[in-house]
């Protein structure tokens, strides 16, 4: 003999339970994990503005190889109107000399790996 109404509310105890993590999330607007970013440099400003590098700094990079192995273009002009060499390792890691506590917080946590330092210099930082 089955008591529905038992069966359900513990079927809803067991959902709230097991789904917890989520909603507390969703609640608190906090991912699970927040990679911790260091920014070392006294610069106040990024090549692009924050919210743009956050989403595509990817494109930028592709955008200055194209532009510096087809074209030898190799001058970045911001949008606040500073110039930039279009460099990987002379420019981004300049200012971003911790890859281990920037770059690679975000890419680690996400198991994106940059095949890119096989040719390019990786920044030396003090270990
Ligand atoms: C197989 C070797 C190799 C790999 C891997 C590689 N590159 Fe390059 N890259 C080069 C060479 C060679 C140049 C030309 C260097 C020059 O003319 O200054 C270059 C130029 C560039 C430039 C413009 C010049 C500069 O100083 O940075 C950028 C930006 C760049 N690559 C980004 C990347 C990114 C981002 C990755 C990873 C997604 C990557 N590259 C992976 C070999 C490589
Ligand atoms: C002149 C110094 C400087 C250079 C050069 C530079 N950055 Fe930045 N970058 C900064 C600063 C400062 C911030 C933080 C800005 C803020 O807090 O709003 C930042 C922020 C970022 C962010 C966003 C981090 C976040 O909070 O989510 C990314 C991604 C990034 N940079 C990648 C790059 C890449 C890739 C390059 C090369 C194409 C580069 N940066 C070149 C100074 C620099
Ligand atoms: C705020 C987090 C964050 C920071 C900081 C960050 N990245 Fe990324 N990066 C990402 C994400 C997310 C992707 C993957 C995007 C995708 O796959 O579409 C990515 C992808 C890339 C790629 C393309 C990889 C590929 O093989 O296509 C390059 C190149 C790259 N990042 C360079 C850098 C460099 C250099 C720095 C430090 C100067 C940096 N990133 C800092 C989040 C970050």
């Amino acid at each position: 003999m089955y008591d529905a109404g038992k069966i359900l509310t513990g079927l809803i105890i067991f959902l709230v339970l097991v789904t917890f993590p989520i909603w507390s999330n969703l609640a608190s607007g906090e991912a699970a994990y927040k990679p911790e970013l260091k920014i070392v440099t006294q610069e106040k400003q990024c090549v692009a503005p924050t919210d743009y590098m956050r989403a595509s700094h990817m494109s930028l990079l592709n955008e200055w190889r194209t532009s510096v192995v087809r074209n030898g273009d190799r001058v970045y002009v911001s949008h606040d109107g500073r110039s930039y060499e279009k460099s990987l390792s002379n420019t981004c890691t300049k200012c971003h000399s911790n890859k281990s506590e920037f770059c690679d917080q975000c890419h680690n946590s996400l198991g994106v790996r940059l095949t890119c330092w096989q040719c390019h210099n990786e920044p030396k930082e003090n270990k």
